[in-house]
């Protein structure tokens, strides 16, 4: 676990050095939706607090008990009943809205749809008629691949709608990603698609889902959307297309409160272990967290504004801030479903210019992307309508913030680094824009509600000017209420190393006033491009190989993505010495790789080296691997059960992809 020390320390030196000061504007502070007593009324009653904003939901049971905590399982607004669905879309069209539009879609191609509450209303009825007519019932899991089509909105809230709890996989994932998790959560119905588009090209998604799904047992329907039109093979009987099934559909149905502590969905995260842990979130703490924090980080005002979250759908950022925050919240909202460089590299800017939107939610690698695009593209277009930036993924760099709000936010925009996990469920750690005075780089403080801590080794705090491991000391509405199926890894990853406490997995730093300044993980997860990657994942991938005997997987600090996945690989005795060196050997690793976990994890560099560096007792020290794949001098070697190995290595470099 110190392990991660090395890196933290280099970021924390540069960070000690950011001065620079944004105080909100009075104009800005005048209209925010926050308050600077919200952390007054949250810290006097904080339990209290919470049920305030429950109520801002449309409950059809009051909860008895706002809280339930039996360390370290929580149950939140106990004996309340509502529906998810019901709040994210049917209240507003109740509430006169319909007319309101929700998303405004952009297709890759350029092709548009715009849907008002009342047509998501239709399509969601529908669609939960739908499954309903496949089979699933309240309690069913259903895997959801597809790519960013108005239908995985559509399909989630169904699913939301019928109390069976979807678990969405990034359509990046390869198809042994997707059989492991739909074996995982028993799902018993598959909604995807042709394809998507990426690039400019259609992108098949149909094929990875039909390897996946002859792989496991549990599947009965796979419901596929047509996007692309690419030919796909069909499956009689257990294949049906959505617009055959979902059109025909009855547009209204009557939907059934949940229990608050019902299961809402599973994402798989990468954690410490070759085996993604799904992470399970619920119904009532979920949706008033993930309302409360888009109402005022995002500072919405439904009737005006025009907000847009870029991530996608199959990470949890989209889950919380595409689809049940803004939808809780009445947004109006820009979905899109390409990369940002199709047609050119102004793609994003011109949709932003497009649509008027004022809200924006992106991640620090496509901002240091853009920087480096150069800041005549996003100049070209006017995005005078933008009034408030946040961030999400990674620490972000102050010069990457102090470029975002200048270029992007008109130099006069709030930007709030917002810290939190999939674990979270929902914004953690981060500014109030109109209160705060905000810091390049820094997440700053707990939301109004939360409590956090940065503390030693020891879990004792460390004092202000200290740094250390993050922990959150109370639970929160929406934290996860396991990891599905295996309570004991649940309690012992997040709630063993400080009792009681749950420990994020971050090194952190708190300055002279207290603020909070993320430095990335301190365990053996990479984060790469705000996308979480395991160590062990890509190692047992590599393994995994006929031609590797054994590999070690680091992190490397990578300006763009902020870090890269370097692997040592030591091949097997069968792979002759030239193979061992060329290039086509390192090639057929990283789309090894690419194929067993999915593009994201494919590494950005493999040597081949003879030895790995181990302790005595045969742990592998990623630590001096790190200092290898960063080109800095190899750190202290006395711990190693053969010091001679880093000559070994290096003498061997570089011999990288
Ligand atoms: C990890 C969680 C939360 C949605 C996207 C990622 C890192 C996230 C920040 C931030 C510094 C951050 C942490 C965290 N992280 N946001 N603002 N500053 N680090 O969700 O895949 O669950 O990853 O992302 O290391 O533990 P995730």
């Amino acid at each position: 676990m110190s392990d991660g020390d090395s890196t933290a320390e280099q970021g924390l030196s540069n960070l000690l050095h950011e001065e620079r000061r944004f105080a909100p504007s009075p104009e800005f502070a005048a209209q925010a939706n926050a308050r600077a007593e919200m952390y007054e009324r949250a810290a006097a009653d904080r339990v209290g607090f919470w049920e305030d904003q429950a109520r801002d939901l449309s409950w059809d049971t009051p909860w008895e008990t706002a809280l339930d905590w039996q360390p370290p399982f929580a149950k939140w607004f106990v004996g309340g009943t509502l529906n998810v669905a019901y709040n994210c879309v049917d209240r507003h069209v109740e509430s006169g809205h319909g007319d309101q539009v929700a998303i405004h879609w952009e297709g890759e191609p350029g092709d548009t749809r715009t849907i008002t509450y009342a047509d998501l209303q239709r399509e969601v009825c529908k669609a939960a008629n739908a499954l309903t007519e496949l089979g699933v019932a309240k309690g069913d899991r259903v895997a959801i691949y597809l790519p960013m089509v108005p239908e995985a909105v559509f399909a989630m809230l169904a699913c939301a709608r019928l109390g069976a709890p979807h678990s969405v996989v990034f359509g990046g994932f390869s198809a042994d990603a997707l059989a492991s998790r739909i074996d995982d959560a028993s799902a018993k119905l598959v909604i995807t698609a042709d394809g998507g588009f990426r690039r400019g090209a259609p992108s098949a998604l149909k094929p990875a889902v039909d390897e996946a799904v002859s792989r496991t047992s549990s599947v009965e329907k796979v419901l596929v959307v047509q996007r692309t039109k690419q030919d796909v093979e069909w499956h009689e009987g257990r294949d049906v297309w959505w617009h055959e099934v979902v059109d025909r559909q009855p547009d209204t149905h009557a939907y059934e409160p949940h229990d608050s502590e019902h299961p809402l969905y599973i994402l798989y995260t990468s954690g410490t272990t070759a085996k993604p842990k799904g992470i399970l979130h619920t119904t009532g703490g979920y949706l008033t967290q993930v309302a409360y924090t888009h109402k005022y980080v995002f500072d919405l005002k439904p009737d005006t504004d025009v907000y847009w979250c870029s991530a996608d759908i199959g990470w949890v950022t989209g889950h919380s801030y595409i689809v049940y925050g803004p939808l809780a919240n009445r947004a109006t909202q820009v979905m899109y479903e390409g990369t940002p460089d199709t047609p050119d590299r102004g793609r994003l800017w011109s949709i932003a210019e497009k649509y008027g939107v004022t809200i924006l939610y992106t991640a620090p690698t496509l901002i240091r992307t853009m920087m480096k695009w150069g800041e005549e593209i996003p100049a070209a277009h006017d995005l005078s309508k933008i009034r408030l930036l946040g961030s999400v993924g990674e620490p972000i760099n102050p010069e990457a913030w102090v470029w975002y709000r200048r270029v992007v936010g008109h130099d006069e925009t709030p930007v709030c680094d917002t810290w939190w996990q999939t674990e979270t469920g929902a914004l953690m750690i981060s500014p109030l824009p109109g209160v705060t005075t905000l810091k390049p780089g820094s997440a700053q403080r707990p939301l109004p509600g939360i409590s956090a801590e940065v503390v030693d080794d020891r879990g004792e705090p460390v004092p202000n000017g200290g740094g250390g491991y993050l922990v959150l000391t109370e639970p929160w509405p929406s934290m996860l209420r396991g990891i599905w199926g295996d309570d004991t890894r649940y309690a012992e990853t997040y709630w063993s190393r400080f009792p009681g406490r749950y420990f994020a997995g971050d090194g952190a730093k708190k300055d002279e006033d207290g603020d909070i300044w993320l430095l990335g993980r301190v365990d053996d997860v990479m984060n790469v491009s705000g996308h979480r990657i395991s160590t062990t994942e890509v190692e047992s991938a590599l393994v995994s190989h006929p031609k590797v005997a054994e590999a070690a997987v680091v992190g490397a600090t990578d300006p763009t993505t902020g870090q890269g996945i370097v692997a040592f690989v030591i091949v097997r005795g069968t792979v002759g010495e030239d193979e061992a060196a060329g290039a086509e050997i390192v090639q057929e690793l990283r789309n090894h790789v690419s194929k067993e976990i999915g593009p994201i994890a494919k590494p950005r560099q493999i040597m081949i080296v003879p030895e790995l560096p181990k302790t005595r007792s045969g742990k592998i020290m990623r630590r001096l691997l790190r200092d290898v794949a960063e080109n800095r001098s190899v750190g202290d070697v006395t711990t190693l059960a053969d010091s001679t190995v880093m000559d070994l290595i290096s003498a061997k470099l570089p011999a990288s992809a």
